[in-house]
């Protein structure tokens, strides 16, 4: 009897299916996933694909920036439901009354949000270039940055830019408590904090290291420290411990108690390994965008991918 694993990579092969996985999917799916990466190379890597099928092991804002940059291979998600509280807390209409009502402001988004949101925007972002396309802006021309808070309080503090932010936030980023925090750096004062930009001002005030999920991994193996407390969520540290084997990794903890006292992204890991099985046998939930939007969201990722080089 072949494994469950064994029986996708068959699958794969035959249907002609890429996996793109990010690094917040449980181990096994980011085992068998032919790229994992961070929401800015999981972009790149979406617009090169050869084959028939992706099936983006992610969440449904990551899938739909695939389809958006490569619309004529049918982009699969093994979990439909599999969506982003940054992405739900900016729902179309209101941002479109926001945005009306600041008409000489630039809209920067992050790419955490739906493809109606994108559509709307002037650039996109990920949290790998934020800053860099914020400086990118003139500094006269104002701008609106939705839909993350703590990413906007964040490119403020390092840019000076004085943005009008919309006031979404990342649950598992806003999960980490300070107070157990600061115990667990009392234990391993000779730790590193890295840190997610989607964090609190107060976490990213101890963190050494401020950056996207690639860049944090990067940072660990760079870094001559032989031990990092992460405050990102739990699963970049089946990735970062594999590449960095004999360093201490340790999960910021997270206010309430949960299984794993860590923070753990609830719709990310909607995917299972069962259902990537059943989603490329099915080809289904299949990710379509009209494309009078996906033409429009396409400008704004285009200049981001632009400015990214
Ligand atoms: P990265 O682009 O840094 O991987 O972040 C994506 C994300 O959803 C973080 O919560
Ligand atoms: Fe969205 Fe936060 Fe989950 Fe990332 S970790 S996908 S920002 S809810």
């Amino acid at each position: 009897m072949k494994s469950l694993k064994e029986q996708i990579l068959e699958l794969k092969k035959k249907k002609n299916a890429v996996i793109l996985a990010h690094y917040y999917q449980e181990d096994a799916i980011q085992e068998i996933a032919d790229y994992v990466g961070d929401s800015l190379g999981l972009s790149q890597e979406a617009m090169k694909v050869d084959a028939a099928i992706i099936l983006f092991a992610g969440v449904h804002f990551m899938a739909e920036t695939a389809k958006i940059l490569n619309p004529t291979k049918k982009v699969i998600l093994p979990d439909l439901k599999a969506g982003c509280s940054l992405a739900e807390s900016c729902p179309p209409d209101l941002f479109k009354k926001f945005i009306d009502e600041h008409p000489r402001h630039l809209v920067i988004t992050y790419v955490n949000c739906s493809a109606e949101i994108k559509a709307m925007s002037n650039i996109v972002c990920t949290s790998s270039n934020a800053v860099k396309i914020v400086e990118s802006v003139p500094k006269e021309i104002p701008i609106i940055f939705a839909p993350d808070k703590n990413l906007g309080k964040y490119i403020i503090s390092k840019t000076g830019r004085d943005m009008l932010l919309w006031d979404g936030s990342c649950v598992v980023h806003e999960a980490f408590s300070l107070d157990k925090l600061i115990e667990v750096y009392k234990q391993h004062p000779d730790a590193k904090i890295i840190a997610h930009p989607e964090s609190e001002t107060h976490i990213l005030e101890t963190a050494s290291y401020i950056g996207s999920t690639a860049g944090m991994i990067d940072y660990v193996i760079t870094n001559p420290s032989n031990k990092f407390i992460v405050a990102t969520e739990i699963g970049i540290l089946y990735k970062m411990q594999q590449l960095v084997p004999e360093k201490i990794l340790i999960p910021a903890p997270a206010k309430e108690d949960n299984t794993c006292a860590c923070s753990e992204c609830a719709y990310m890991k909607m995917n299972t390994l069962q259902k990537v099985y059943d989603c490329l046998l099915n080809e289904s939930p299949e990710i379509n965008v009209s494309e009078d939007i996906r033409k429009k969201a396409l400008l704004p990722i285009e200049r981001m991918l632009e400015l990214s080089k």
